[in-house]
């Protein structure tokens, strides 16, 4: 019997039993979930056996690959130049994906990027960007290449095409505690990452207590595991590993993060968002430099700084919105464009001091309780609510001073979530030591 022909309990006993499966046997175990050719409950039997075994890269190569192909992979070829996305293991606040795509289209790298919506307490670039009235994400792959092409960037959601093993064996980890296993995670993320039709890859992988890694040295480990995949597929991968314990910027939701983003692309974020805009620029002089269009990370960082102070990032994203049926009058003046909630309210200091800490999760969770995300998958997304105006660590404030802003379309929800928010913020004496943003470079 062949590798690729084998039942599927041989292959489950070969992996329970501690061995590394041959491409044939990860080929027909794929095959067999894109197929229904394999039932759940062996399916469900393989995936616990790699969780407790593991996988070598040689095998979560031949896994992502085998994934990748379980459906249509974009060719971009037609496209001039190398095509580069960047990808984030989640975080909250985390709205970096528009100011950087549109930067660093603005330089001249095309940016094919397909995202996700929020999983879990963390945001999806999919739902800040629908908060934009008419902007469709869901274009084919055709209209994907063609706006490519075209504009230098397109930002859609997954198609049911794309990796569709990663949909089937994705939902039957999650309900078979087996999400948390690294091979499976990056041969999820990079399956989809690779059908995108990218020639170079950008990780930015969090760790603290706003990101599902929660040391640096486990988002060390899956940012190694990644850039060895990427380095197999002969996709150039690099990661860097940034912290995420207080939100990215000032703004936790939808709407209020499409406006910071915005405020970014023209100049005029202001301080609370240099650590977004900090990331932002690290992981675009990342980009610039694997596409090849900057000689060093000094240069990359000029040529990404000029696209804000000539303006061309913010037309960027204007041809973007206006490609993807999007309200364009939103870059000129996003509050009249973007849903507002009916309810605003402050929440304040109740004493004077530094802020020591915002607990990204607890904001997190508290935007997600106002609606701005899923509890449950069929949960419709509120764009309007959330948090703006959020302090940041290291901060000084007075009794009585504003620490955020709760935005609410329901009127029983702001006391709570304004008390929420003023749980999540603690204030000390003296100003706390500040802790490097991006703490390591891999790949
Ligand atoms: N994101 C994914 O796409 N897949 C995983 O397995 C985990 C996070």
């Amino acid at each position: 019997m062949s590798d690729a022909t084998a039942f599927p309990q041989h292959i489950i006993a070969r992996k329970r039993d501690g061995r590394a499966l041959t491409r044939g046997e990860i080929a027909a175990f794929v095959k067999g979930a894109t197929e229904g050719t394999w039932a759940d409950y062996q399916l469900a039997a393989l995936l616990m056996a790699i969780f407790l075994r593991g996988m070598d890269t040689a095998e979560t190569t031949a896994l992502t690959e085998a994934m990748m192909r379980s459906g249509v992979v974009a060719d971009l070829s037609h496209v001039s130049g190398v095509k580069v996305d960047k990808h984030s293991t989640g975080g909250v606040g985390d709205k970096v994906s528009l100011p950087l795509a549109a930067m660093v289209a603005a330089c001249g790298v095309p940016v094919p990027m397909i995202s996700g919506r929020g999983l879990g307490h963390t945001g999806g670039t999919l739902d800040k960007l629908e908060s934009i009235p008419g902007f469709r994400v869901g274009l084919s792959l055709a209209e994907y290449a063609a706006q490519v092409e075209r504009v230098g960037c397109a930002l859609i959601g997954q198609t049911k095409d794309l990796a569709p093993a990663d949909k089937k064996l994705y939902a039957l980890r999650d309900v078979t505690a087996t999400v948390e296993c690294l091979p499976l995670i990056c041969a999820s993320i990079m399956s989809k990452k690779m059908a995108e039709g990218i020639d170079a890859l950008v990780l930015d992988v969090k760790f603290g207590g706003g990101a599902f890694m929660k040391t640096l040295a486990e988002a060390r480990a899956l940012a190694e595991a990644m850039c060895a995949i990427g380095h197999a597929m002969k996709r150039p991968t690099r990661a860097l590993l940034t912290r995420m314990d207080q939100p990215l910027g000032r703004a936790v939701g939808n709407a209020v993060e499409v406006a910071e983003s915005i405020a970014c692309l023209r100049g005029e974020a202001g301080p609370g968002a240099d650590d977004l805009m900090e990331v932002t620029c690290a992981l675009g002089a990342e980009m610039l430099l694997l596409a090849g269009v900057a000689k060093d990370e000094k240069t990359s960082r000029e040529k990404l700084a000029a696209t804000i102070a000539d303006g061309s990032a913010l037309e960027k994203f204007r041809e973007i919105i206006v490609a993807q049926g999007g309200d364009p009058r939103v870059c000129d003046d996003p509050d009249g464009v973007l849903p507002r909630a009916k309810f605003t309210i402050e929440a304040r200091a109740p004493r004077a001091g530094f802020v020591r800490e915002v607990d990204a999760m607890a904001v997190a969770l508290g935007a997600l309780r106002l609606g701005a995300g899923r509890i449950r998958a069929e949960d419709t997304v509120d764009h309007a609510v959330g948090f703006s105006g959020l302090v940041k660590v290291g901060e000084r404030v007075e009794l009585g001073g504003v620490l955020g802003v709760v935005h609410a379309n329901d009127e029983a929800k702001l006391d709570e979530a304004r008390a929420w928010l003023e749980d999540a913020v603690a204030i000390d004496d003296p100003a706390p030591a500040a802790q490097p943003l991006i703490v390591e470079r891999i790949g």
